[in-house]
């Protein structure tokens, strides 16, 4: 007799998913141009499971004008609209800050800022930063009081030795990656290092509509077929939750 295999119940994505790393602020970035793809993309994180979401608009001012007077209005719109609309949903603000020779004083005089009222920065460095080179700013970092969340880690051409990011871990670097990192050219080392529980948070880093697929509640449901729910809850909620309480 043939056994049949049992199908799969689909994964439950729980609402509570914090997400760490989006551009959904409207007239700041490369994101949301306008108040209404802001509202749409906030409704898409809604529907996603996400309740804690944190807006990192770039600051990096050789690609983009710093307009804090902007971000203060987006904000308090987005605000607006939240507590008006979707209640149990919490909003936090800090930048994507890239990483350049005066960053740490940018963050002394608060032109940057970290992750909420955290000390983690959410740091980004150039695809093709040397491994010297981050590890010198995450030393910088730390030196300053600062605890860095290094970007999307699967981006930089030249973090591709484990023993690099387990360094930069042990430093005390926090690690992150986009939702594309599982279908990226290092997909391999990613699910290595997540099955070893070395990846601190999972975001989608979400710019548009299409750009930030796949979307959270698909890449939770990923991780959770592939390395377990514990891995997933931990991705999605507990680390980054953890991360935002870092004061
Ligand atoms: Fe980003």
């Amino acid at each position: 007799m043939l056994l049949r295999k049992k199908p799969k119940a689909p994964v439950e994505v729980p609402a509570g998913l914090v997400d760490l790393h989006c551009h959904i602020l409207a007239g700041v970035d490369d994101g949301a141009h306008d108040d209404e793809q802001m509202v749409d993309l906030i409704r898409l994180e809604y529907s996603c499971g996400v309740r804690y979401l944190c807006f990192t608009p770039h600051f990096n001012p050789a690609l983009f004008t710093p307009k804090p007077d902007k971000i203060a209005e987006s904000f308090a719109k987005a605000r607006a609209y939240v507590s008006e609309n979707l209640p149990d949903m919490k909003l936090f603000l800090g930048n994507e800050v890239f990483m350049r020779p005066d960053t740490i004083e940018r963050l002394r005089d608060k032109s940057c800022k970290p992750l909420g009222d955290s000390r983690v920065v959410l740091t980004e460095f150039h695809p093709t930063t040397s491994y010297d080179d981050m590890r010198m700013y995450v030393v910088k970092l730390l030196s300053a009081g600062k605890v860095p969340l290094v970007a999307h880690i699967e981006r930089y051409d030249k973090l591709i030795d484990i023993d690099d990011i387990y360094e930069l871990k042990s430093l005390g670097a926090k690690l992150q990656i986009n939702t594309e990192a599982f279908s990226s050219p290092k997909r391999k080392l990613i699910s290595k290092l997540v099955e070893q529980g070395a990846i601190d948070v999972v975001a989608d880093d979400r710019h548009s509509r299409e750009r930030g697929e796949p979307n959270l509640r698909e890449c939770f449901s990923y991780v959770s077929e592939k390395f377990g729910d514990k891995a997933a809850y931990a991705l999605f909620i507990h680390r980054p939750m953890n991360i935002l309480n870092m004061v």
